[in-house]
C-alpha cells in the first residue's frame, strides 16, 4: 500500500525555528511507522511563497522577492538535510508545475459552480493571512487588524457545511486528537459557515486567477494546492497512487484552513479528502509560542540536536506531552529525559543483555522452540497496546508502551538474576526470551528513536530493517555483539 504524509509548508518569510522542526518531526515519525507497516511513503514538505506577508517581508529586507524567497526556502531545505529528516518531495508554490496544478484545481473548482465574483469587506491579519469577522487585535499574532476592501472571488464553502459535520462524526480519524476534533464539530454545529473569499487583488504576489488577470489567488488556496502538486498532474499515476492515502500532520493554528476549508475545496474539485489530520500543539518557551516575531523565544534545531540528538529531540516532544497540546519547553527537562530514558533505561538495558551474553555465551547458541515465559506474554500485551495507540495517533501513548516495555525487562533482569542461574538450558532459555524481547522493543521505538534502535538491533545482532510483521515471531540464533555504549549519557554543560 502507497502512504502520504505531508507537514505544512512553512512561509518563506523568515528562517526556521524549533516550532517549524517539530511538526515535521512528528511527520517523520508517522513515516516510519508507515515503513514498518510495509508501506512505500513519500514525505512531502515545502515553502509558502505567495501573499501579502511574504511580500511585506522581502520589501522590510529590501531584497528582491525571488531571491529572498529562495534564500528562505533553501534554508528550511538545508534544515531538514541537517537534521538528516527524510523528506521525499519538497514543493515551492513559485515552481511552475505547482502552478499549473492550482489552476486546475481552481477549474475544476469553477465548473462545478461553486466560484463566483463578489465583494469583500472585513478585518484581515497579514500575518495570518486571514479575515476575521470581529475584533481589534489578531487572536494569534496580537497585531491591529487592518480594514480590508475589495473586489474578490468566493467559494461556496457554506454548501459544504452539513457534509463536513457528517464525515467528522462518522470518522473518529480524521482529526486526531479528539480535542482537536471536537473543536472542529463545534465551530461547525454552532456557527453557519460563509463563503471564502478565495482571491485578492490587493498584492499581485501570487498565481493569476484563470481568465482573470486583475486578481490572484488568496495564498491558502495556493498553499493547500501543493499537497496536491506535490504528486504530480492530477491525472499522473503517483497521484492516483498516492493521493487517496493522505496524511496531513499540522500545528493547532492552522486547523480550520485544514480541516474546514480544504475538505470543502477537494470536494468540490471531485477529489477525495485526506485520511487524517494529526494536531500538534504549540512550542513555546516560558509561555510564550516559537515564532520569528518573538525572537527571545528561538531555539536552534540543529545546536540541540547536536547535544541530544534528533532521536532525544523527538522522544522528549513525544513523551512530554500528549499530541495536540502546548509543550512549554525546557531545556534543563529535555536534557533529564533524553538521560533517563534513552541513556539509561534503554541504553543499560541491551548493555545487560549484550554484556550477559559476552559472558556466557560469546559465540552465541540455539533455541528452537519458544519458551513459555511469564516476560513474553507481558510484553505481547504491551505490544498489542501499542499497535492500538499507534493506529489512532495516539504518539504519546505508544512511546510510554515502549519504555513500560523496557522498564519491565529491566525488573525481570534484576528480579531473576541470570547471572545466578545454572549454565545450560535454564540460562540459556532466559537470555533466549530476553533476545526476544529486545528484539521486538527494537521495532517498537523505532518511529521514535530511529537511530538509537538501528545500534539496538546491530548490538543483539538484528540488523535487518524493523518490520511490524517480525513482532512475536521467534528467532532461534541467539547473539549478541560486544557490549557498547548506544546512547551517551548527555551532560548539562553542553
Ligand atoms: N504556510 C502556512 C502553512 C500552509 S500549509 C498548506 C503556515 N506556515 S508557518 O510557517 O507559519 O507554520 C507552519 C507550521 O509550523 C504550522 O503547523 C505551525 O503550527 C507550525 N509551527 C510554527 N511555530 C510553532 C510553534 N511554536 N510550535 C509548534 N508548531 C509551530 O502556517
Amino acid at each position: 500500500m502507497k502512504r502520504h504524509i505531508t507537514t505544512p509548508i512553512y512561509y518563506a518569510s523568515g528562517s526556521p525555528h524549533l516550532g517549524h522542526a517539530y511538526t515535521t518531526l512528528v511527520a517523520t515519525c508517522l513515516r516510519r511507522y508507515a515503513e514498518m507497516d510495509d508501506h512505500e511513503v513519500i514525505l512531502a514538505s515545502g515553502t509558502d511563497e505567495h501573499g501579502q506577508k511574504i511580500e511585506q517581508a522581502a520589501t522590510r529586507a529590501d531584497v528582491p522577492l525571488l531571491k529572498f524567497v529562495e534564500a528562505r526556502s533553501n534554508e528550511f531545505a538545508s534544515l531538514w538535510q541537517s537534521l538528516a529528516l527524510p523528506i521525499d518531495l519538497f514543493t515551492r508554490t513559485t515552481a511552475a508545475h505547482h502552478q499549473s496544478v492550482t489552476v486546475d484545481l481552481w477549474q475544476r473548482m469553477a465548473a462545478n459552480g461553486d466560484i463566483y465574483k463578489g465583494h469583500y469587506e472585513g478585518l484581515y491579519c497579514v500575518e495570518c493571512e486571514e479575515y476575521f469577522t470581529s475584533g481589534e487585535n489578531c487572536p494569534v499574532h496580537r497585531v491591529p487588524l487592518q480594514k480590508f476592501a475589495e473586489e474578490s472571488y468566493f467559494f461556496r464553502l457554506s454548501a459544504y457545511q452539513q457534509r463536513l459535520i457528517d464525515h467528522i462524526k462518522g470518522h473518529q480519524n480524521f482529526i486526531v486528537p479528539i480535542a482537536r476534533r471536537n473543536e472542529v464539530l463545534a465551530l461547525l454545529t454552532e456557527n453557519t459557515l460563509r463563503d471564502l473569499s478565495i482571491s485578492r487583488t490587493s498584492t499581485t504576489w501570487g498565481i493569476p486567477v484563470p481568465g482573470d488577470n486583475q486578481h490572484v489567488m488568496y495564498v491558502w488556496i495556493d498553499a493547500l494546492a501543493t499537497y496536491l502538486s506535490a504528486l504530480g498532474p492530477l491525472n499522473s499515476d503517483r497521484f492516483a497512487e498516492y493521493w487517496p492515502n493522505t496524511i496531513h500532520c499540522i500545528g493547532k493554528d492552522i486547523l480550520t484552513f485544514h480541516a474546514v476549508y480544504w475538505p470543502a475545496i477537494l470536494w468540490s474539485a471531485g477529489l477525495t479528502i485526506p485520511d487524517s489530520i494529526v494536531v500538534n500543539g504549540w512550542l513555546t518557551v516560558e509561555g510564550r509560542k516559537i515564532a520569528k516575531s518573538d525572537p527571545a523565544t528561538i531555539l536552534d534545531p540543529v545546536e540541540l540536536t547536536e547535544c541530544v540528538t534528533v532521536d532525544g529531540l523527538l522522544h522528549y516532544f513525544l513523551k512530554s506531552v500528549n499530541l495536540g497540546h502546548d509543550l512549554d519547553f525546557r531545556r534543563d527537562i529535555l536534557i533529564d529525559v533524553v538521560n533517563t530514558d534513552l541513556a539509561n533505561t534503554i541504553g543499560n538495558l541491551y548493555a545487560r543483555y549484550s554484556g550477559l551474553m559476552q559472558r556466557f555465551y560469546p559465540g552465541g547458541f540455539v533455541v528452537e522452540a519458544q519458551p513459555k515465559n511469564r516476560l513474553l506474554d507481558e510484553v505481547a500485551v504491551l505490544s498489542e497496546q501499542y499497535l492500538h495507540d499507534m493506529e489512532s495517533f495516539s504518539l504519546t501513548q505508544a512511546s510510554k508502551c515502549f519504555l513500560r516495555i523496557a522498564n519491565l525487562v529491566n525488573k525481570d533482569i534484576q528480579d531473576v538474576e541470570p547471572w545466578r542461574l545454572p549454565e545450560g538450558e535454564a540460562l540459556q532459555q532466559y537470555l533466549a526470551c530476553l533476545h526476544h524481547v529486545l528484539r521486538d522493543l527494537a521495532i517498537l521505538g523505532e518511529p521514535f528513536v530511529p537511530v538509537l534502535m538501528q545500534k539496538a538491533r546491530g548490538l543483539i545482532g538484528s540488523p535487518e530493517v524493523a518490520r511490524l510483521s517480525d513482532i512475536g515471531v521467534w528467532q532461534p540464533h541467539i547473539c549478541s555483539t560486544e557490549s557498547e555504549v548506544i546512547f551517551p549519557r548527555v551532560e548539562y554543560s553542553t
